[in-house]
């Protein structure tokens, strides 16, 4: 797909159905994620893949929501603290952008792939902690289902241009 059409294709999604994904499809939006830019070319982060069959009860406690559990598949990208690049004049950490933009490769992906996704942050940490068997040290950043979708795209609700640039200065 042309990229002007799948970013404006692009949305998220909050039904899916229940058909399985093929295995070269998942493979393919991985792998858009591994090819994610990441400071200093760290890469700390890690994708967990979930299947939702017969789980959906459990991992509902992550995130309440019907659409949530109703994907084949839930991925979870995670972040190394330890691993991340910090700036070092004010001890700035990069690891939420670098697992931001991992997360956006593989979503733009599954778009391509003709799947649906939904950036997923509301969830509770503590329920992904102990479901996923998190050691304290990996930080659980973003959810997304990852199914063909159920629904339909809204209109795009954006700020204009103009309310979002600014050339040369403040
Ligand atoms: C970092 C991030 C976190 C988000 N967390 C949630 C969430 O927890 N639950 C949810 O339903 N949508 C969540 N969203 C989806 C946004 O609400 C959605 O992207 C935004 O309203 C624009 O709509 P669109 O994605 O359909 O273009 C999140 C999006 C981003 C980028």
């Amino acid at each position: 797909m042309e990229y002007s059409e799948l970013i404006r294709r692009r949305y998220s999604c909050r039904a899916y159905l229940p058909k399985p994904i093929e295995d070269e499809k998942l493979i393919k939006v991985l792998e858009a994620a591994r090819l994610a830019p990441t400071a200093s070319n760290r890469q700390p982060f890690q994708l967990i893949v979930i299947h939702t069959q017969g789980r959906q009860a459990e991992l509902a406690k992550i995130y309440h929501r019907e659409w949530f559990v109703q994907a084949p598949l839930l991925i979870c990208a995670v972040g190394m603290p330890a691993e991340g690049w910090v700036r070092s004049d004010d001890h700035r950490r990069y690891l939420d952008v670098d697992v931001a933009i991992v997360m956006d490769h593989l979503i733009l992906e599954a778009t391509n792939q003709g799947l649906g996704t939904c950036w997923v942050a509301a969830f509770n940490a503590k329920a992904a902690r102990q479901l996923l068997g998190l050691p304290d040290d990996v930080e659980p950043l973003i959810f997304t289902p990852l199914g063909y979708p159920a629904d339909q795209p809204g209109p795009k609700e954006r700020k204009p241009l103009t309310a979002l640039v600014r050339y040369e200065h403040w």
